[in-house]
């Protein structure tokens, strides 16, 4: 219950600094997101803006510990790191988010949040399942297909794809550099940051 909890009676500053801006990422657990946010997150320091990651396996330590894998729980994490970000951006930070954030509309409610300080950049991480499965950096397929997790993304709960990302990744065609130089060029593009210096 928060009928009780007076929220709305604290003002807030309208200040902000500008700058910020939010890349989430969004896909499968073994897609991609945090190696290709730890490629990308340096190249934009490079440029200037400092970065805060808010990574689902990190967050779900702190922000998020004691949550679990049910719809409400996953809802929740995910409006948390939406939250978050948006406050983070009004400071002129970079954030970057990667957890599967695998419901179409919660990642439109972060989406919203987020917009209200700054630009919400989508990025969808592809890979099959199978491509997935066959990574299984942390296992977790194996035991999913074996029925020891209930309820693991894109095995027995539900993945559903973006349907129009500001940027798709398709990390069963690219390596993880490529990947990380198509982020940065889109960023570039969308004046997010500078262009950098041709190496
Ligand atoms: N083309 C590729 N792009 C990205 N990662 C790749 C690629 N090929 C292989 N990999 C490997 O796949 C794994 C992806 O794992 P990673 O932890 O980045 O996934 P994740 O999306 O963050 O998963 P989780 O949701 O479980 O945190 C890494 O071990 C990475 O080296
Ligand atoms: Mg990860």
């Amino acid at each position: 219950m928060t009928d009780h909890i007076y929220a709305h009676e604290h003002p807030e500053t309208e200040r902000r600094r500008d700058g910020g801006f939010t890349l989430w990422f969004t896909g499968l657990s073994g897609s991609g997101k945090t190696t290709i946010a730890h490629l990308v997150g340096p190249a934009i320091e490079s440029r200037g803006p400092i970065v805060e990651y808010l990574d689902g396996d990190v967050v779900r330590t702190r922000l998020s510990k004691g949550l679990g894998f049910s719809k409400e729980d996953r809802d929740t994490n995910i409006e948390r790191i939406g939250w978050v970000a948006a406050r983070l951006i009004r400071h002129g930070a970079a954030v970057i988010a990667a957890a599967i954030s695998p419901y179409a509309e919660t990642r439109q409610a972060a989406r919203s949040m987020v917009e209200q300080f700054g630009p919400f950049v989508e990025v969808h991480v592809s890979a099959s399942v199978d491509e997935c499965a066959r990574r299984d950096v942390k296992g977790l397929y194996a035991k999913a297909f074996a029925g020891e997790i209930k309820g693991f993304t894109g095995v027995d709960d539900p993945y559903e794809p973006p349907e129009a990302p500001e940027i798709l990744l398709d990390t069963e065609a690219q390596e993880p550099e490529e990947s990380a130089r198509l982020v940065v060029a889109r960023l570039e593009e969308l004046g997010l940051i500078p262009a950098g210096i041709a190496a």
